[in-house]
C-alpha cells in the first residue's frame, strides 16, 4: 500500500524509509534508519525528482503510481546517480515507456556505466543555468559538483521557490511519519545525524559545498527538499548556517573533543583528568573512546568543536590501530582550522605522539600545541604539571571572546565602567531605507524601539556618516524592514558593507517592493515593515535619534526576528585564522577584518559600528 506525504497541491514526497540497513554505503552505521526521498511534481507535465535505493523500490513504485492516478510519468530529473537514488530508474522505464530523463552530460555518462538499457535516446541534457518548463512551474538547473559526486546538480523551482537539493541539507535517520523538519525537535534529535551525514559523506568537499551555497544564496528559497532526511519549509537558516560553517571548516563551538585509545585504562585516566581540569576552567569538553565510538561519530564531532585532544598508546611501535584509523579518517575528510593537543603513552618506547603530529600536520591550519604529554605506562604525580600546562595552553589558545568568564563576583568598585557591559543589551537588526528623488538607499541598524502605542511612535538611531541618515534628514521619511532569522549574510554585505554614496545598493537586487510612502522595503527574510514619518530628531554627535509616527505597518511572516546575538552565533562567518602575510586590523567587538595599513582614525566598523579604537592589529 502506498505511503506518501503532500508538500503542496502538486508536489508529493514519494520516497520510503529503510530501518533494516545496518551500514550506509557499507561504512556508516544507521541505527535510526535512513530515508530515501523522491518527489513527484504533478504539473501539466509529470516530473519525478530522483528515485530510491533498491531496498525500498517496491514501495516507491507503488507511491509513484498512486500519486500519478493513472497519468503517465513524463520526466525524471536525475540529480545524483549514486544507486541509493537511481536504483529504480530502469523499473520506471518499463512501467512508463515514454519517460524522458533530464540530466547533465556527466550524469548521462555515469548512468551508462551503471545501467545496460538505452538511456541516451531518452536523455534531455541540461547544463548550468538551463531551464525547463513543466506548465505552471519552471525548473532551473544548478550544477553542484562533488556535493557529493561529480555529476550532482540541484534544481530550483522558481514558482514554488523550492530547492531540490540532492545530497545537500540531508541527514541520516528515518522520517518516522513526519516529513518536515519543523514537525520534530531537529536541533535536539537530528542535528547530530545531519552533521554526521555531512561530515562523512560530503565533508571532504568543503570548497565545493561553499560554491553551491554561494550559488543558491541568490535564490529566493522557501522550501528545501533533500534526498535524505527532512524537508525544510521553516527556519531554513538553521541548516543553511550549519552548512556555511561545515563547508568552511569553521568550528561550531569553542570546546574540546578528547579522543583516546587506551588498552589498560592509563591513557584514559589521563584523558579524564585533563577533561575534568578543563571543565573546572569552565570549558566544554566531550570524550570518546576511539575503540568504542564509531569513527563517523567522532569525525562529525570534529566538525563541531574547536579543539581536539588525541591521546593514544603506542602499539607495534606506531599509533594504536583504532586511533590510526580515526586520524586517517580525519585527514581524509579534510579537517582543518583546529587546535590539537597530543598525549602519547608507551611503556618502553612511546612513539605515538610524534607519529600523530606528523599526520595531523598534513591538514590545513592545524595549530598543534607544544604542551604535549608523554606517559610511560601511567600518569605519575610529577606529571600533573604537564596536565596543568596543557590546560593552560588550551585556555590561552582560545580567543578572549570564547574564554569562559570568571565565576568570582567582580569587585564592583574596581570596574566602574566595563565597556563590554553594553554588549549584554539585546538588539534586533533592521534595514533602514529612505528615498531622495529617484535614488533609493538603505543601511543596517540595530536600534529601533517602540515609544508609544497611541499614537504609534518609534525611535531609531542612525549614524550621521550614513547616506540614508542624510536622506531622512532631508525627506523626513523612512522604512524599517525587520530582519528575521533566515536572513543570509549577503543582506548585511549588501546594505552594511558599502556606502550608498558610492554604489547603488539595490543594483541587481530585484524584488522591488514599496510602501505607501514610495520608499522601498526588503520583502525577503523580513517579518515586518514599519513606515515612519519623522516628528523630531536629536543630534548626539556621531548619531541622530529620530522619533517618528508610524504611518504604515505590514506583517510579512511569522518567522522570529533576528537578534544581534543570533547574527553572531548563526549568520556571521566566524573569523578565519589570518593568513601569515595579511596586514590589517580586526574588530575586537565583532571580528570584522579591515585589510590594509594603516587603519584610518575615523574608520567605523561596517558591522557593529564601533570606531578605530576597538580594532587591534592582526
Ligand atoms: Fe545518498 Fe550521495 O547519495
Amino acid at each position: 500500500m502506498h505511503c506518501v506525504k503532500r508538500i503542496s497541491d502538486d508536489l508529493t514526497w514519494v520516497g520510503a524509509n529503510d530501518r533494516r540497513l545496518a551500514m550506509f554505503e557499507g561504512v556508516y552505521s544507521v541505527p535510526d534508519g535512513v530515508s530515501y526521498n523522491s518527489y513527484l511534481l504533478t504539473d501539466e507535465k509529470t516530473v519525478l525528482f530522483d528515485t530510491v535505493d533498491k531496498a525500498v523500490r517496491e514501495r516507491f513504485l507503488e507511491n509513484v503510481s498512486f500519486v500519478l492516478g493513472g497519468r503517465a510519468l513524463d520526466y525524471i530529473v536525475v540529480q545524483h546517480v549514486e544507486p541509493d537514488h537511481s536504483a529504480a530508474l530502469f523499473d520506471l522505464t518499463l512501467i512508463y515507456p515514454d519517460i524522458k530523463i533530464i540530466c547533465s552530460g556527466k550524469t548521462l555518462a555515469l548512468l551508462e556505466q551503471f545501467f545496460d538499457f538505452d538511456i541516451r535516446s531518452r536523455a534531455h541534457i541540461v547544463s548550468e543555468g538551463d531551464t525547463f518548463n513543466t506548465g505552471a512551474h519552471e525548473l532551473h538547473f544548478v550544477m553542484a559538483p562533488m556535493v557529493h559526486w561529480p555529476e550532482v546538480m540541484v534544481t530550483y523551482d522558481s514558482k514554488s521557490k523550492t530547492l531540490f537539493s540532492a545530497d545537500a541539507f540531508g541527514s541520516f535517520g528515518a522520517l518516522n511519519g513526519a516529513l518536515f523538519a519543523d514537525e520534530v525537535d531537529y536541533e535536539r534529535d537530528y542535528m547530530d545525524e545531519a552533521r554526521r551525514y555531512y561530515a562523512n559523506i560530503v565533508g571532504k568537499y568543503g570548497t565545493q559545498t561553499e560554491a553551491v551555497l554561494d550559488k543558491i544564496n541568490g535564490l529566493e528559497v522557501e522550501t528545501i527538499c533533500p534526498l535524505h532526511g527532512f524537508v525544510w519549509r521553516r527556519d531554513l537558516n538553521t541548516i543553511i548556517s550549519k552548512y556555511r560553517l561545515w563547508g568552511s571548516y569553521v568550528p561550531e563551538e569553542y570546546g574540546v573533543m578528547i579522543v583516546y585509545a587506551s588498552v589498560y585504562g592509563h591513557t584514559e585516566n589521563t584523558a579524564e583528568i585533563l577533561s575534568s581540569k578543563l571543565r573546572d576552567k569552565g570549558l566544554k569538553t566531550t570524550m570518546f573512546d576511539v575503540s568504542v565510538t564509531p569513527a563517523s561519530n567522532i569525525v562529525a564531532q570534529a566538525f563541531r568543536w574547536s579543539h581536539i585532544v588525541l591521546a593514544s598508546t603506542t602499539y607495534n611501535a606506531g599509533i594504536f590501530v583504532s586511533m590510526e584509523a580515526l586520524i586517517h579518517d580525519l585527514t581524509a575528510h579534510n579537517i582543518q582550522n583546529r587546535t590539537v593537543a597530543i598525549i602519547e603513552n608507551g611503556s618502553w618506547a612511546p612513539t605515538s605522539g610524534g607519529l600523530i603530529r606528523e599526520k595531523m600536520e598534513t591538514c590545513k591550519n592545524i595549530n598543534i600545541l607544544d604542551a604535549g604529554i608523554s606517559l610511560k605506562s601511567s600518569l605519575k604525580a610529577p606529571q600533573m604539571e604537564n596536565i596543568e600546562r596543557m590546560v593552560d595552553s588550551i585556555m590561552d589558545s582560545l580567543p578572549n571572546s570564547a574564554k569562559p568568564s570568571a565565576q568570582a563576583v567582580p569587585d564592583a568598585a574596581a570596574t566602574a565602567i566595563d565597556p563590554t557591559t553594553v554588549f549584554k543589551l539585546s538588539y534586533g537588526l533592521f534595514v533602514l531605507t529612505a528615498k531622495d528623488g529617484e535614488k533609493d538607499n538603505g543601511c543596517i541598524i540595530n536600534t529601533v524601539t517602540q515609544i508609544t502605542s497611541n499614537p504609534l511612535r518609534i525611535s531609531l538611531a542612525a549614524i550621521q556618516a550614513n547616506y540614508t541618515h542624510d536622506m531622512i534628514m532631508k525627506t523626513g521619511e523612512f522604512n524599517v524592514s525587520i530582519l528575521s532569522e533566515s536572513v543570509p549574510f549577503s543582506t548585511f554585505q549588501r546594505f552594511g558593507f558599502q556606502s550608498g554614496r558610492d554604489v547603488d545598493k539595490f543594483a541587481g537586487y530585484g524584488l522591488e517592493a514599496r510602501t505607501n510612502n514610495g520608499i522601498r522595503y526588503i520583502p525577503q527574510n523580513v517579518n515586518g515593515v514599519l513606515s515612519g514619518k519623522v516628528i523630531d530628531s536629536y543630534d548626539y554627535g556621531t548619531h541622530t535619534i529620530f522619533v517618528a509616527d508610524v504611518t504604515q505597518a505590514i506583517t510579512l511572516s511569522s518567522e522570529k526576528s533576528v537578534t544581534y546575538q543570533y547574527y553572531f552565533d548563526n549568520i556571521k562567518p566566524k573569523p578565519q585564522p589570518p593568513k601569515e602575510d595579511k596586514k590589517g586590523y580586526v574588530c575586537k567587538i565583532c571580528g570584522y577584518v579591515y585589510e590594509g595599513e594603516p587603519l584610518p582614525d575615523d574608520f567605523v566598523c561596517p558591522i557593529c559600528k564601533h570606531g578605530a579604537a576597538d580594532f587591534e592589529k592582526l
